[in-house]
């Protein structure tokens, strides 16, 4: 078996598995932190949710840097994905 079968029969998660659970984590955080600004009177506070929604925004490109070295295949439909979107919009 390959060490990625038998992390998968151990149930055990993969790095890419964990980097892309982290990465969902990082973007439901901004989505909750915009909508907790939009909610709030307080200038202040909401001017500190939108900074802490940025900041989270930085971790999503933390974890996807490493996301993108250990997921080659990733790496390659990223780049298929923006290619795509370019020619549909030509760009
Ligand atoms: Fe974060």
């Amino acid at each position: 078996m390959t060490q990625k079968q038998v992390e998968q029969h151990e149930h055990k998660m993969t790095v890419a598995q964990a980097l892309r659970t982290a990465i969902i984590a990082e973007l439901e955080a901004i989505n909750l932190y915009e909508e907790l600004a939009s909610q709030i009177e307080d200038e202040g506070i909401r001017r500190v949710f939108l900074d802490i929604a940025r900041e989270e925004k930085t971790h999503v490109g933390e974890f996807l840097h490493l996301l993108l070295q250990v997921d080659p295949e990733q790496a390659r439909e990223l780049e298929r994905g923006r290619q795509e979107v370019k020619e549909i919009l030509g760009e």
